[in-house]
């Protein structure tokens, strides 16, 4: 996708996944607000790339419009949108709630999504298209049992991005969700040592920041793409879903390899 000129926006940008996304689109000559929470995160990343910063907590619906509105106008045009904040559960939650971390989750991981959608929906459409990439997890693919609530939140992201990208197409406006295995980012600070310990392999933000880049290259829609180490990353098949005796699954259910 060619990237100079073009106006993008990357939530979570302070840290992490957002942060190597907003150096790579920036890198390709892109102008970058970098959205986050993280107000003094947020500034460093977009001194770094010589883009804005945009502070604000993405689960709240005023939010998302108020940014991407300031982006637009900042930029002139829209044409990127990288949802990509997020954050794990400090429960399970399955056998009892604590009900503020719940909806603290779902509405980082996934409303902020939904809100991000449509908020640079028409942004998108008047810049003549453009490319949304939210970002689920291998979460959002497989059961993960240690936290229930964020693999829940990211199933959902997975299904959302597959089919807006499929009822977006229409504008012209591209969604994929990115679904990276374990990455070495502050989300996971707590358990890198164990990781590390038990050799086993962990993604760089740098790595899940070049699928970005791949998926924005492709120009598809509605798909999922998987992140691992030592892959190169592809759209996740879904393949072998039963439907109904002698029906053709739709498309939505064979696309990808
Ligand atoms: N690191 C991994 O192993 C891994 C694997 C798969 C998916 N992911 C996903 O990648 C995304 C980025 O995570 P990361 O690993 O770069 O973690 P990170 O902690 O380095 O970055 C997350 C960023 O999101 C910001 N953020 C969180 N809640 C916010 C809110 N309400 N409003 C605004 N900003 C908010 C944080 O301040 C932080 O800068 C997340 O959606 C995460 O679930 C991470």
């Amino acid at each position: 996708m060619e990237l100079n000129g073009k106006g993008a926006l990357v939530t979570g940008g302070a840290s992490g996944i957002g942060a190597a996304v907003a150096r790579k689109l920036a890198e390709g000559g892109a102008r970058v607000a970098v959205v986050d929470r993280d107000e003094s995160g947020a500034s460093r990343v977009a001194g770094e790339v010589a883009g804005l910063a945009l502070p604000g907590d993405v689960s709240d619906p005023e939010v998302m419009p108020r940014l991407v509105a300031e982006a637009e106008r900042e930029f002139g045009r829209l044409d990127v949108v990288f949802l990509n904040a997020g954050t794990t559960a400090r429960q399970p939650g399955v056998a009892e709630l604590d009900l503020a971390d719940y909806r603290r989750i779902v509405g980082v991981n996934l409303d902020h999504v939904v809100f991000g959608t449509c908020a640079a929906t028409p942004a998108l459409r008047r810049a003549g298209g453009g490319a949304i990439v939210a970002t689920a997890s291998l979460a959002g693919l497989t059961p993960m049992p240690n936290d229930p609530l964020y693999t829940m939140t990211k199933h959902a992201v997975v299904g959302y991005a597959r089919s807006a990208g499929l009822a977006l197409r229409a504008d012209g406006i591209r969604m994929c969700a990115v679904c990276p295995g374990f990455a070495d980012t502050p989300l996971i600070a707590e358990q890198r040592d164990q990781f590390t310990g038990a050799g086993f392999p962990l993604l760089t933000a740098e790595d899940v920041a070049d699928a970005v880049l791949a998926i924005l290259d492709r120009g598809t829609s509605g798909e999922a793409w998987f992140v691992q180490p030592g892959r190169e990353p592809a759209p996740y098949g879904f393949r072998g879903i039963p439907g109904p005796a002698g029906s053709t699954p739709p498309p939505t259910l064979t696309r990808g390899v």
